[in-house]
């Protein structure tokens, strides 16, 4: 049901047109459109800053990103990557894509992130990456996983598409672990249509990075490595650069959303929250839910001219990847009842109200 009043899970934030078509003008003036120009670097610099960290890579999307960070690991054909199936399928593709073996782990009940309990009883001699999501922005737990780790030689690693901006105890997420992937497609905090960034604490790592995102070759068509087009187009970059200086605004924004939400879904049927540790900040990506009542709320919304979904669908439960399925018990319960709604940027307060209103109504009007 689209009509004018539909309002969609999520829209894209964008720039000012002018502004995007000012930074144009460069392009156009110095025909410099791709291999890592001007705002693609304006990027990785901007990114720098805000992370506080010179150890960044754009590159064109995150899952090649992810695809990337692990190679560049230079891991053995069946080692183990331990990850949670309550994730994008670009986590999990990465491990198979470089001939590793995916390790699925329980989350968190409360916080639906990687729950280091459940790793531990995971690791065994084989486990080489610990691949945490922070889900829909919320950051991991992140001391209890090196904990976990303790002085064992793990990669701890965070498929962090959804998270830039957001923070973990004081520090930002991408400088968490020991190397992390952002998304900057078109549902994020910043977007630049298609785009990612790598970020790593392992300084020895950023060439081989940049020689993997970069066909393996670096300027004399000499192959060094296996290496794939992970370049981004300038295009992109230059949209990347300016939503990315605009990602404190868009944080404020969408925790406000959140908020609001949190108000006025509180005690409403059996709705259940997303825990956001105290002292950390989510992006918001996506606002979930979690409502034993989840298929039946998702189609009387759409009745009601709002979009739902119920995300993410667990990759262990996905065709390609069910024979490594065996039930966990958390991600079991979260992914029968889970339902995003709603949140971008320039959603408007009436639209915030008919949606609480239709979910307060879905349940009797109790509340
Ligand atoms: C958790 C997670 N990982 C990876 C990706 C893939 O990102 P991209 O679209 O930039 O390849 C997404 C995309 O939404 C995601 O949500």
């Amino acid at each position: 049901m689209k009509n004018k009043k539909f309002i969609q899970l999520s829209r894209p934030h964008l720039p000012e047109i002018n502004e995007y078509k000012r930074l144009l003008d460069r392009l156009w003036k110095t025909r410099w459109i791709t291999n890592f120009g001007f705002y693609a670097k304006a990027m990785e610099k901007e990114a720098g800053k805000f992370l506080k960290t010179n150890n960044v890579a754009v590159v064109s999307s995150c899952d090649l990103g992810l695809l990337i960070a692990l190679q560049s690991l230079k891991l053995k054909k069946g080692d183990e990557v331990i990850l949670s199936p309550f994730t994008f399928n670009s986590t999990a593709n990465s491990i198979l894509w470089n001939n590793l073996k995916p390790v699925f782990a329980d989350v968190d009940a409360e916080t639906w992130c990687l729950d280091a309990k459940d790793v531990q009883k995971k690791i065994t001699k084989n486990t080489k990456v610990i691949l945490g999501t922070h889900v829909f922005g919320n950051p991991c737990d992140v001391k209890a996983l090196r904990k976990t780790i303790g002085n064992k030689k793990i990669v701890l690693m965070f498929d962090a598409a959804q998270a830039y901006g957001s923070v973990y105890k004081g520090s930002r997420v991408g400088t968490l672990g020991d190397i992390e992937v952002f998304s900057f497609s078109g549902t994020k905090t910043v977007i630049s249509a298609e785009g990612g960034m790598i970020v790593t604490k392992i300084k020895a790592l950023i060439p081989l990075i940049q020689l993997i995102r970069n066909y393996g070759f670096s300027y004399n068509y000499n192959t060094q490595i296996l290496g794939i087009n992970g370049k981004i187009s300038e295009f992109n970059a230059a949209l990347g650069y300016l939503s990315m200086k605009d990602v404190r605004n868009s944080l404020k924004i969408r925790n406000k959303i959140a908020k609001y939400y949190i108000k006025n879904l509180s005690g409403v049927g059996d709705i259940k929250f997303q825990k956001v540790e105290k002292g950390n900040l989510s992006t918001y990506k996506d606002f979930c839910i979690l409502t034993s009542r989840r298929d039946e709320l998702s189609k009387y919304l759409w009745a009601k001219g709002i979009e739902t979904r119920k995300y993410f669908f667990p990759i262990y439960k996905t065709d390609y990847f069910k024979k490594f399925f065996k039930p966990l018990k958390n991600i079991e319960a979260i992914s029968r009842q889970n339902i995003c709604i709603p949140i971008f940027n320039d959603i408007s307060k009436s639209q915030l109200d008919h949606i609480t209103a239709s979910i307060k109504d879905f349940y009797g009007n109790k509340k």
